[in-house]
């Protein structure tokens, strides 16, 4: 079995298993000259390109696993809303959800036709890697989707997504009802299609305190993470400054819980327990160090994580103006440290 998918499921590897999230992205040239001809929807919506950048980073690295080339906003498209990226700012909705009659509006979708190139994408890079290395798909965790449907930008305080929240619970619940169904539909069909793993990005979730995420958010993502369950392939459950609520994500579901840099590996795996492996956590930070300081981060996370159920990944994605050579450099050093 590939490592990246024993490291998953606890079992023994020859050695730890590293991908990025980011992987393919801005501090690429090859990605970057692909970026000078198409925009990020273009690459999104064109099996061939969005194959070619899934696979460059697994050719340029040596990574032991491909994540799709995809955005968590994709699945939004289809139910009706305006997405597009503002140069350099991230994703604008020109028509955010802003209350029960735009919920009620949003569309019913069929994945399969909807996002039909996303499913075509992850058929050719199955075609294309070595067995050995697996495809993760992905999607946004129902929260942090919703987030962005309800601001329609990205945002610092949530301050629309929490009045909604609070204002008209019933709404937001049936907002988060409904992404639970598209989100879980899309990745049933990518795992049909040939994924090996999914992660859920809850990336905005640390925004929310344990009471909260408890009532406007475990239920839904939990219900969701039911669902794929059944699929049995490993599921990753990742946030951002989640540093008060990794037990109640684990609790959510998901076999790997994904780690930020500001909670230490060894304290992580204390509270989250030993029935689950942990993904993480090098500050994406750390890759602009000189390479000894460098190297002594990667050892320490590789200390703390101890030697089974642990996928060395970032605390969050790779940064655009990451050097290659240091990102190429962890991924050597996680395999020379600890090849067994
Ligand atoms: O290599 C990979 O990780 C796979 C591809 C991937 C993208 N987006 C492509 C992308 C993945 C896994 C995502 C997930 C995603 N998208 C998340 C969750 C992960 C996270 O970062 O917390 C979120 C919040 C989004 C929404 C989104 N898309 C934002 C906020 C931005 C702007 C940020 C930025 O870096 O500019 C995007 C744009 C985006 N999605 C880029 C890429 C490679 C930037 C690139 C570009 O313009 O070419």
């Amino acid at each position: 079995m590939a490592v990246m998918l024993a490291a998953a499921r606890r079992q023994p590897v020859p050695h730890t298993p590293v991908w990025f999230m980011r992987q393919a992205g801005r501090y690429l040239p090859e990605y970057r000259a692909v970026r000078e001809r198409h925009s990020l929807l273009e690459i999104c919506a064109t099996p061939s390109l969005a194959a070619e950048v899934t696979l460059q980073p697994v050719r340029r690295l040596g990574v032991d696993a491909a994540i799709l080339f995809a955005d968590i906003l994709l699945p939004v498209v289809p139910m009706g809303l305006e997405l597009s990226f503002a140069n350099g700012e991230g994703p604008v909705i020109a028509n955010p959800v802003r209350g029960a009659a735009a919920v009620a509006r949003l569309a019913r979708v069929d994945v399969r036709d909807a996002l039909a190139p996303v499913l075509e994408t992850v058929r050719l890079v199955r075609r294309e890697l070595e067995p050995a290395t697996p495809l993760i798909g992905f999607a946004g965790a129902p929260f942090t989707v919703a987030c962005y449907c309800i601001e329609g930008r990205s945002s610092r305080h949530f301050v629309t997504a929490k009045r909604l929240m609070y204002e008209d619970p019933a709404t937001w619940h049936e907002l988060l009802r409904r992404l639970v169904t598209v989100l879980g539909d899309y990745c049933v069909a990518q795992v049909e299609a040939g994924a090996q793993a999914l992660q859920l990005f809850d990336s905005w979730a640390g925004g929310l305190n344990p009471d909260d995420y408890s009532c406007y958010v475990l239920p839904h993502s939990r219900r969701l993470f039911d669902r794929l369950r059944t699929l049995a392939v490993p599921l990753i459950h990742f946030g951002v400054e989640t540093g008060t609520l990794l037990e109640l994500m684990r609790d959510a579901g998901g076999d790997v819980i994904g780690v930020d840099w500001r909670v230490p590996l060894d304290q992580a795996r204390e509270r989250i327990g030993t029935e689950h492996a942990v993904q993480g956590n090098l500050d994406p930070v750390a890759l602009f160090a000189p390479l000894p300081e460098l190297r002594a981060k990667v050892r320490d996370v590789l200390r703390r994580a101890g030697d089974t159920g642990h996928i060395f990944n970032l605390g969050h994605g790779v940064l655009p103006e990451t050097p290659v050579d240091h990102v190429r450099a962890v991924v050597d050093l996680v395999h020379e440290l600890t090849s067994r």
